[in-house]
């Protein structure tokens, strides 16, 4: 059994599990009335649960009281979308199939999967697992929830907010402990029914363990921001900045690389610099833009980045500082195909630029990369942006805005390596049922009903 257990669940692992089978008997509205019950209890407790974000991953106390709103009202979106989408089914009549009297009449309908082990990454400890929870909940199933390691205290705290709305036992189970020791267990378990993960490599493990089950899986990203010399430099800027610093550049979605068309590239780098100079570094509590990364590993995996692009001629706009895991913003310039920078996401406050000739060539850079998570495209020309658009071979592409996953309710997947299925509430709703169908033999054709 794994070795650190809290609130040990009493859904048994090892028979499949049974509290879903009473769940999903529960009427649906009641099962929505629970969620929305879970998520006013987590805007009830915002402040205390966001102060443990802060502590835990760092994160700055106005972004983490937003991460906890943003889950609520997700939750609250799900309750809704999953009332309107469950509660339909589909009446099939057979005669639509060559050669077929109309004598079978086909009910399909959703059923719940059963088990839905959710494993969310230390960024988003509570949204990103509010974002598997509700949707396997509505749909009728329990689930096994794996906070990461860093979070495992938020974790545990928003799943307390689901037990104080009611939320029967059993439903939602919480298993903490390090990925490395007891991943393989969950991830292996006969009883599991699907997952859904987010984070970063070790989902292509996850995804060669697992039995069969449906995987739901956002692995990261390497999103390109691909500026036309016809761009609103000021709005591309600002997403460059935006898009790449913010939360120290941890997110999947943030912008990894810039490739930026010749012409413009002086002033594009420029007006960056100008406002990474306005960014404050320091400590989450005081709501510092740039906060210290995860850990030292990462501090020294993004250190290692920025040696190799500076070794092979990068040119490094702002003085390279580090203090522990504090790592200052840096942009690096004529960034090159060789440097690791160019092809790594460092997941820190350390973005590349790419000086292209025409932005077809960013695209084809984009296309190159083993992530597909997002891209984006500054230019003031509509043909071209959904031209660019329609070449880039992202999961989403965002035009004159920075790479980002919300509204929570968009789709959101990755191509290649970038991971599996679609996110987003309906999308993930749709993740975790089966359709089960009844057929009705008649005795004779009936071409009366239907
Ligand atoms: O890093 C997790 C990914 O889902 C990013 O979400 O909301 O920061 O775009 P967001």
């Amino acid at each position: 059994p794994p070795p650190h257990c809290f609130h040990p669940p009493r859904l048994s692992l090892t028979d499949g599990g049974s509290a879903w089978r009473d769940w999903a008997r529960t009427p649906l509205w009641r099962r929505a009335v629970v969620l929305r019950a879970a998520a006013q209890q987590l805007r009830d407790h915002a402040e205390f649960l966001a102060g443990f974000l802060v502590q835990e991953v760092a994160k700055p106390a106005k972004d983490a009281r937003s991460e906890i709103l943003r889950s609520a009202d997700l939750i609250d979106y799900t309750a809704e979308e999953g009332v309107r989408l469950l509660a339909q089914g589909q009446l099939l009549a057979s005669d639509a199939f060559q050669g077929a009297d109309r004598t079978k009449l086909c009910l399909a309908s959703p059923v719940p999967l059963g088990v839905v082990l959710c494993i969310p990454p230390f960024n988003y400890p509570v949204n990103l697992a509010c974002s598997k929870i509700a949707p396997a909940l509505i749909a009728g199933n329990a689930v096994v929830l794996k906070p990461p390691s860093q979070g495992a205290l938020s974790g545990v705290l928003m799943a307390r907010c689901f037990q104080l709305a009611g939320l029967p036992d059993g439903l939602l189970n919480v298993v903490t402990g390090r990925g490395r020791e007891i991943g393989d267990y969950l991830v292996e378990h006969p009883g599991v029914n699907c997952i859904s993960f987010t984070g970063g490599n070790t989902g292509l493990a996850i995804a060669r363990r697992a039995a069969m089950v449906p995987l739901q899986m956002e692995l990261g990203g390497k999103d390109a921001c691909v500026v036309c010399a016809d761009a609103d430099l000021d709005l591309a800027a600002s997403a460059v900045v935006k898009g790449g610093f913010s939360y120290s550049g941890q997110r999947c979605t943030a912008v990894k690389v810039v490739l930026v068309e010749e012409p413009v590239a002086d002033a594009l780098v420029a007006k960056v610099c100008e406002q990474i100079a306005q960014l404050t570094v320091g400590m989450p509590e005081d709501n510092a833009s740039i906060v210290p990364v995860v850990d030292a590993k990462s501090a020294d995996f993004i250190e290692g980045l920025v040696r190799d692009a500076e070794g092979k001629g990068a040119q490094l706009l702002q003085e390279w500082r580090r203090e522990d895991n504090l790592i200052w913003p840096l942009l690096l310039d004529r960034v090159t195909k060789d440097m690791r920078l160019a092809w790594e996401e460092p997941f820190g406050p350390v973005v590349p630029v790419i000086r292209i000739q025409a932005a077809e060539e960013g695209v084809a850079h984009c296309n190159e990369s083993r992530f597909g998570l997002q891209g984006c495209v500054f230019t003031r020309d509509i043909n071209r942006a959904l031209a660019l658009s329609s070449a880039m071979e992202t999961g989403t592409v965002q035009i004159n805005a920075a790479p980002a996953r919300g509204p929570d309710h968009f789709p959101f997947q990755g191509m290649r390596d970038s991971g599996i299925g679609s996110q987003g509430v309906t999308n993930s709703i749709k993740m975790m049922f089966k359709t089960k169908t009844t057929v009705l033999n008649l005795p004779q054709p009936n071409y009366t009903l239907g």
